[in-house]
């Protein structure tokens, strides 16, 4: 069965709708009939320097709304990256085979560092892309369920597996894949819906946090911005109507239902109406989904558990594909 793998950052109290639509959901599916491993990549969220007790309490939070969002903890490796030292091990190697130049020109490092200036920016937010490069090859991965946002560097991930087998011989490292739905690729801030929706955007204020108190959730959609377009034309059409193509993107998410269905339903009948139903369906499914996520927080001793059985596991699949690496680049064996 192919290997998947993928991971979020615990860098905020809740997850938000588009890692949601974007990711989660991918997880969801894909662990039906594949070996899955999801990991919340603690490490990574180091390069915002966060706070020790709020990033032990994310970490946490984060795989919460895994399992809330239905990762089975039977079916697929559920762990916590820095229970797992193999990554770290294996992204020295990677270091040393990725050119300057080419880490820096990943686009998502380019905007932060450009936000935080050369004495803001560590060098772990430089080197970030390689160790997600490790996060995937560690386990022999085959395809990477992600956002629009993470395809550059799984493009940095596949040249690095390409370079690596080239060098030290085929077999090195899988080359994987990345996964991505593109309906669902990239969902929008509803305050801003030319730019993703992502914690950082405009302070927030587009984003539906899946945490969050579905009332203002539901406040969030009815003040999304639509466009200025005279007509009232509900249609999916993101060029020419960016706010409400990202509606009814969310709505047909939510509710399973065909895009051009909705939109002919609601077409020439105003936004509100739109808008008003949207944000009741997302209320009906944050609900029982923060239920499901406050039950798992409400026992952090048997989250901790499930956590520590997936590292055990996550670090029996690692250990190999570690070994034949190290192997591979000429490393003495310890025994
Ligand atoms: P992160 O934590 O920023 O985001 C988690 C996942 O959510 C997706 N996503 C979105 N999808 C659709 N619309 C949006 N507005 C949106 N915002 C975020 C992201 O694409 C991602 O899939 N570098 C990664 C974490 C990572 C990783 C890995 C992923 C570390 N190691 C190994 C895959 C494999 C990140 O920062 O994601």
């Amino acid at each position: 069965r192919p290997r998947i793998l993928s991971g979020m950052q615990p860098t905020s109290d809740s997850l938000h709708l588009g890692n949601y639509l974007g990711a989660l959901t991918q997880w969801v599916a894909l662990q039906e009939h594949n070996e899955a491993l999801y990991c919340v990549v603690d490490l990574h969220a180091l390069t915002v320097n966060p706070d020790p007790a709020a990033l032990r309490e994310r970490t946490r939070r984060t795989a919460a709304q895994y399992l809330a969002g239905g990762v089975d903890p039977e079916r697929s490796v559920l762990f916590v990256q820095s229970h797992v030292p193999e990554h770290t091990e294996l992204a020295w190697l990677l270091s040393c085979q990725t050119g300057f130049g080419e880490a820096s020109r990943m686009t998502q490092f380019k905007d932060k560092s450009a936000k935080q200036g050369t004495d803001g920016t560590t060098v772990g937010l430089f080197t970030y892309p390689v160790l997600m490069a490790a996060d995937i090859l560690l386990y022999d991965s085959a395809l990477v369920p992600v956002g629009e946002d993470q395809r550059q560097h799984l493009e940095l991930t596949r040249d690095l597996a390409e370079r690596l087998n080239a060098r030290f011989g085929e077999g090195t490292v899988v080359v994987p894949e990345a996964h991505i739905v593109k309906a669902t690729a990239k969902i929008q801030d509803l305050s801003e819906p030319t730019a993703k929706m992502s914690k950082s955007n405009n302070g927030g204020k587009g984003v539906v946090w899946l945490l969050e108190d579905p009332k203002k959730a539901a406040k969030a959609i009815k003040a999304a911005v639509t466009d200025a377009d005279e007509t009232y034309g509900v249609r999916y059409d993101p060029q020419a109507k960016p706010g409400i193509s990202n509606l009814l993107t969310i709505f047909s998410a939510v509710t399973g239902r065909d895009v051009d269905t909705i939109a002919a339903e609601y077409d020439g009948r105003g936004y509100g109406y739109l808008k008003k139903d949207l944000a009741d369906a997302v209320v009906e499914f944050l609900v029982p989904f923060q239920e499901r996520a406050a039950t798992y927080l409400a026992d952090p001793a048997q989250l901790d558990k499930v956590l520590a059985d997936g590292a055990q596991r996550a670090r029996a699949m690692a250990r190999p594909v570690l070994s034949r690496v190290y192997e591979r680049f000429g490393l003495l064996p310890a025994s």
